[in-house]
């Protein structure tokens, strides 16, 4: 195909995904299947880089993708798969490895704050080397873009200097990939805390939408957000974040513009901002909820769009891989 190549990972979490993961993400991967030859993985090897029980891990992946299919990612589209059902990731995987300097990687920040969170003494080499397999993950499907939230691009940074050192040393073997950012949904905040980025390990319990909550469960997240003293519904990052974070997820949600909401909220309290949201928001996950325990009741099929999946990537991953080892010397 003509069209440019998309690349993305998700990790299974157990649960469900964020509204953080949703925006910043996941909505980037469905509209980028109208435009690009797009691939799209549940990350289940970035996911051992902490203990995980096995049948947890199975039940989770299957949930992982059952959630992307409800979130609009059409087989027909994309290409969905498990990162574990191509073993080529960690072929190449292990070659990044061997370019990537110790140093270098020492410098991810995403390693400093996990492995702060599951602490240091406990974290795996996995958890230290995992940015490397991304990189692998990315360069394998020639990507051209990879659309992810603000806190991956330093591991965008690093895929971008690893295809240019491999293709350096070796000759032309890889697409140098880009971030696709989305600047206005980089960065979703916890609705207690807007200092802090919605987050699965980091978020207060009640800061953080997940997906698959109640409908009821997500109004009242919503409507308890913290906001400000003030009373002014205004879009201001810097004094105003937990109303600007608010406004952000709604227009986003909705396809208003900010000025829009400035406008039609002028003169109007949080409290209304807030119940309006929430009615956007149990809008949204109402019929994603059903959705996904659609295809969650129905395994067979799951498992057959995740088996052929593997198999367009397999194709495409393989042919890159036998390049990357040919000009290795292997
Ligand atoms: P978490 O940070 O909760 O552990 P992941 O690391 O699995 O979530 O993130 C999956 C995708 O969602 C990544 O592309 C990441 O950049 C994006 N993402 C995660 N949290 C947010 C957020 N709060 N705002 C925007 N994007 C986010
Ligand atoms: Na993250």
């Amino acid at each position: 195909s003509s069209r440019p190549r998309a690349l993305s990972g998700i990790q299974p979490t157990a649960g469900s995904f964020h509204l953080g993961n949703y925006l910043g993400a996941i909505r980037q991967y469905v509209a980028l299947q109208e435009t690009h030859d797009a691939f799209y993985m549940v990350v289940d090897l970035h996911a051992i880089t902490v203990p995980q029980d096995p049948a947890e891990l199975r039940a989770n992946t299957r949930l992982a993708a059952a959630q992307l299919l409800a979130a609009g990612l059409d087989p027909e589209r994309c290409t969905l798969f498990v990162q574990s059902h191509v073993p080529e990731h960690a072929q190449l995987g292990w070659v990044m490895n061997c370019l990537t300097g110790f140093g270098e990687a020492s410098r991810m920040t995403q390693f400093k704050d996990k492995s702060a969170r599951h602490g240091a003494d406990r974290a795996t080499v996995g958890l230290f080397t995992y940015p490397i397999l991304q990189v692998a993950d990315i360069l394998l499907y020639q990507a051209d873009a990879v659309p992810v939230g603000e806190d991956q691009r330093q591991h965008v940074e690093l895929t971008r200097d690893l295809a240019e050192r491999f293709n350096g040393r070796f000759g032309e073997t890889f697409t140098v990939p880009a971030p696709y950012i989305v600047k206005e949904v980089a960065k979703i905040y916890d609705l207690q805390d807007p200092s802090i980025k919605m987050s699965k390990s980091a978020s207060t319990p009640k800061g953080l939408v997940n997906l698959l909550d109640e409908p009821k469960t997500t109004a009242k997240k919503v409507k308890s957000a913290v906001t400000d003293t003030d009373t002014v519904i205004r879009f201001d990052a810097e004094e105003k974040p937990g109303v600007s974070n608010l406004l952000t997820i709604y227009s986003t949600l909705t396809g208003a513009t900010i000025a829009d909401l400035e406008q039609k909220y002028e003169g109007k309290g949080y409290g209304a901002l807030k119940t309006d949201l929430a009615e956007v928001m149990v809008d949204f996950v109402t019929p994603f909820r059903v959705r996904t325990q659609e295809y969650l009741d129905d395994t067979e099929t799951l498992d057959s769009i995740l088996a052929k999946g593997a198999e367009k990537a397999r194709a495409v991953a393989a042919e890159t891989l036998a390049d990357a080892y040919d000009k290795l010397g292997f």
